[in-house]
């Protein structure tokens, strides 16, 4: 097993570049089944996630061409040849492995009229259920029942008439997955109440490249009318938002004053109007131009308190990191998550490193810096969020920290250990046998 070993107190500077978008590589590979041909996606990160789900892809008869480098500033490419899809099925032994996988169903059901994928396994908080997936294909038609952990759709005569959905919550995955279903449909559908989330645009926006007809795109509804086919295409993913975001967090937490960390290959609107918003109220300096962010240390973080919500809220994908952000600051705040009102499964860790938090039903309360510096502990990942929050943590507290279990880390960040080594931090990846690490409960 692999942990990431970290001396905190190296000051960040110089540069570090933003990789692709994990969360819309996913969705672009799989609107690549949609085609008969080989579709090219540029810009794709070099994760587990994109290894497992070419795997998943793999199962279909559909090629995945990816075969990356180590040189981590030349964007991958991924080729998919999805002409000799023959076999509808998503299995358990892949899909349990992540969630993401279970967009099979929409990608099927909208290339051939039927599926059989398995549902997805758990998360390290939840529940994160899939009901509004299945009632999206439900609306559009389809017949659908579940048997032996499976998920088995069918589109009456081969072929989704479309119909009308209304979304509620609001959820990228359902979005994405009915979406890839509703464009190959015979009718129109109407999807009221969708996601508007960078990744859930851009995805549209290559489903149009491919011929499909969609009206809305980044609005909270969306008009489909169907075609029948789509077109294989080559397309570029976009940067990732959520690493943009980790990066200025890790910026106003370790980059000295009268510094500077440059943060270059990202796209700095597709954080959204609140965490910008909130990242400037801290009082921490930063510039965008075109795709350079630029963040300015300081001496002293203000404390800013931030509620996740649905894009164009603030990501929940980055409050973990905020957290983070807060106990260095000079007073107390509060770190309110909406989406997932339990994703709190760092906080336990983070108080190994000396942090003075305190969880209350959806919300964080943390006492901020009150001139106490965190310190070094072995802390254990629990999810890829909160893995990279420890990481974080790990840079400004005193003396080593060990965050273990880093597998999951390496599901979401793009080579971060090397990122960071470049910029200045002392981390290290080593292997350690979980059976004996220090910390970890039997
Ligand atoms: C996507 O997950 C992301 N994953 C998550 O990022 C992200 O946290 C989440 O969106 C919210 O932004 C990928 O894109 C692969 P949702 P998703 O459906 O689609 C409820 C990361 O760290 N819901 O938008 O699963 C759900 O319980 C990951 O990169 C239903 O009730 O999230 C939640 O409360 C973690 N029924 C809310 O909607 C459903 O059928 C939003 O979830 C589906 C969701």
């Amino acid at each position: 097993m692999d942990k990431l070993v970290i001396q905190g107190g190296r000051p960040l500077l110089g540069s570090i570049h933003v990789g692709g978008s994990k969360n819309t590589a996913l969705p672009l590979m799989a609107a690549a089944l949609l085609a008969d041909g080989v579709t090219t996606i540029h810009n794709i990160p070099v994760l587990k996630d994109v290894a497992t789900f070419s795997n998943v892809i793999r199962v279909t008869g559909a090629t995945v061409t990816w075969d990356p480098d180590d040189d981590p500033n030349t964007p991958e490419t991924i080729t998919i040849d999805a002409s000799n899809l023959h076999h509808y099925e998503a299995p358990y032994d892949l899909v349990k492995q992540m969630r993401a996988s279970f967009y099979m169903l929409g990608a099927l059901l909208g290339r051939g009229g039927k599926a059989r994928v398995s549902l997805p396994g758990g998360c390290a908080w939840g529940p994160r259920p899939v009901d509004l997936h299945i009632k999206g294909m439900e609306a559009l038609g389809a017949e659908v029942h579940e048997e032996g952990g499976y998920v088995i759709a069918q589109a009456p005569g081969g072929r989704l008439p479309g119909g009308r959905m209304r979304f509620e919550p609001v959820s990228v995955g359902a979005t994405i997955n009915v979406l890839l279903a509703a464009v190959t449909a015979s009718g129109e559908s109407v999807l009221e109440n969708v996601a508007s989330e960078p990744d859930v645009v851009v995805f549209g926006e290559m489903l149009q490249a491919m011929g499909a007809q969609i009206e809305g795109l980044g609005t909270d509804t969306l008009t489909v009318q169907g075609v029948e086919a789509l077109r294989p295409v080559e397309f570029t993913n976009c940067p990732d938002r959520i690493e943009l975001g980790t990066y200025m967090i890790a910026a106003a937490l370790a980059t000295p004053a009268g510094e500077t960390l440059t943060i270059t290959g990202a796209r700095p609107e597709h954080l959204g109007p609140d965490f910008t918003e909130r990242f400037r109220e801290t009082g921490v300096p930063f510039r965008t131009d075109g795709s350079t962010v630029e963040v300015d240390g300081v001496d002293a973080i203000r404390p800013v308190s931030i509620e996740t919500a649905p894009y164009p809220g603030f990501a929940t994908d980055l409050q973990a990191q905020w957290t983070v952000m807060m106990t260095q600051a000079d007073g107390p705040s509060t770190v309110r998550d909406t989406v997932y009102t339990d994703r709190f499964k760092h906080i336990p860790e983070l108080r190994r490193l000396g942090a003075d938090l305190r969880v209350e039903g959806d919300t964080v309360h943390v006492a901020g810096k009150n001139g106490r510096p965190l310190s070094g502990a072995t802390v254990m990942s629990t999810d890829l969020r909160a893995s990279v929050s420890l990481v974080l943590a790990g840079m400004v507290a005193e003396g080593e920290t060990d965050v273990l279990r880093v597998y999951h880390l390496d599901r979401g960040y793009e080579r971060l250990e090397g990122k960071l080594q470049r910029a200045g931090v002392d981390i290290e990846r080593e292997q350690y046998d979980e059976a004996h690490a220090e910390g970890v409960a039997a």
